[in-house]
């Protein structure tokens, strides 16, 4: 089964197409096409992804980067240019409709391109900016139209969930031999949660913050501290030249008998002792960004260690845009080997931590797969994803 993923819930455009083959869960993905087109450069300038432009770069370049997808994966051919009924045109005047320079080139270029053999499209529905979404949600919408395809929503944490749980193979990706119960922690720009997979599809939040994502707070703290959109690298790249406990920062939450976290009094912190400091030297910054990232990793591993306990965890997993930090993984990890070696702890490869399609990909096959082969009624069952 071939599926087409379309990612536009922050500040990356990404599209992917995988086949997969075989009974879910040994199924095999195999990576047909996986491109993401950051828009980074374009939000340094706001210190933060603007949603406007986020939603006008998805708009601009879903369309090109569609056909370079297609054409990775040998699925481009242009038809003989067929012009489009006009009612079907109305349809995909009123689904666009907020979006003039995508039904442009939509109207433009899809309809000289042969349907791909694709089974099902796959598009991120939430959570995320709105409009960025919507952008994603509605191009989904109108090829679904134009192909006769089928499209899947799909929750983008549950991507983030499940790409730690795959490894890689020749050309492509599979599920590991997974035991469960699976906990998440799930770290990105927008979110901050643990999440326990008791069996594929069913999903329960056990915890969750209060106030900031850490992602957030790490792209805060970066712009305190005078460094550049996206915050969580540059203060990853600071912390390593810092000297541990020069400064003695919050460890928010820490000690609550929850498994909820906060994170906007550790960056107020941080602001008042930069107030305090008045100019600050590079070797300051380096020792603040240090601590500012221990204390992150200290309360997420803390928390985590506790849930696994509680609710029996085999496995945890941990996905998002903060996954990808280093001190986050080495303190998780030794700290997991010392106390509960038997749990083995999981995170996505390199490209996966952050935003990308072929992570919606996934969920989507995951989703249409198992639903199948067990029949479930995923709303039912699942209390958090849908
Ligand atoms: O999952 P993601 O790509 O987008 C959202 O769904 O939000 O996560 C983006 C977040 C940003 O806040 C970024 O600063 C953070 O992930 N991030 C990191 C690192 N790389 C990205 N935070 C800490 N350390 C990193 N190496
Ligand atoms: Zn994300």
């Amino acid at each position: 089964m071939k599926i087409l993923s379309i990612e536009t819930s922050c500040d990356e455009t990404a599209i992917a197409i995988i086949d997969t083959e075989g009974e879910f869960p040994a199924c095999t993905f195999t990576i047909l096409a996986n491109q993401t087109l950051t828009q980074i450069e374009m939000h340094k300038q706001y210190g933060g992804v603007f949603p406007m432009v986020a939603k006008r770069e998805h708009a601009r370049t879903l369309v090109p980067l569609l056909k370079n997808v297609l054409k990775e994966a040998g699925l481009y051919k242009v038809s003989s240019r067929h012009v489009l009924e006009s009612p079907l045109r109305k349809e995909f005047a009123h689904m666009l409709e907020r979006e003039p320079e995508l039904y442009a080139q939509f109207i433009s270029e899809i309809p000289n391109w042969n349907p791909p053999n694709i089974d099902m499209i796959a598009v991120t529905s939430g959570p995320g900016l709105e409009p960025a979404l919507w952008v994603g949600i509605n191009f989904a919408k109108a090829l679904s139209l134009v192909w006769k395809i089928p499209v899947l929503p799909i929750n983008h944490m549950e991507g983030h969930m499940l790409t730690p749980l795959l490894e890689t193979t020749d050309g492509g990706m599979r599920f590991g031999n997974i035991n469960f119960p699976v906990l998440g922690l799930l770290v990105s720009g927008g979110h901050t949660e643990l999440i326990l997979m008791k069996e594929w599809g069913a999903y329960e939040l056990l915890g969750e913050t209060k106030d900031d994502a850490v992602g957030e707070a790490f792209d805060k703290v970066a712009r305190i501290l005078g460094l550049p959109y996206p915050g969580g690298p540059e203060i990853a790249r600071l912390a390593l030249l810092g000297t541990p406990g020069k400064f003695t920062l919050p460890r928010p939450m820490l000690h609550a008998q929850n498994f909820d976290f906060s994170f906007s009094g550790l960056k107020t912190a941080v602001l008042y002792l930069t107030k305090d400091l008045g100019t600050l030297s590079d070797e300051q910054k380096q020792d603040i960004a240090r601590d500012f990232e221990d204390a992150c990793a200290e309360v997420l591993t803390h928390k985590t260690r506790r849930a696994a306990e509680e609710y029996g965890a085999e496995t945890i997993v941990v996905g998002g845009g903060v996954s990808a930090n280093m001190r986050l993984r080495e303190v998780l990890t030794t700290t997991m080997r010392e106390t509960n070696p038997e749990i083995l702890v999981s995170f996505p490869g390199a490209s996966l931590s952050t935003d990308n399609a072929l992570m919606i990909a996934v969920a989507a096959a995951t989703r249409q797969k198992h639903s199948r082969q067990k029949n479930v009624l995923y709303r039912k069952t699942t209390r958090y994803f849908f």
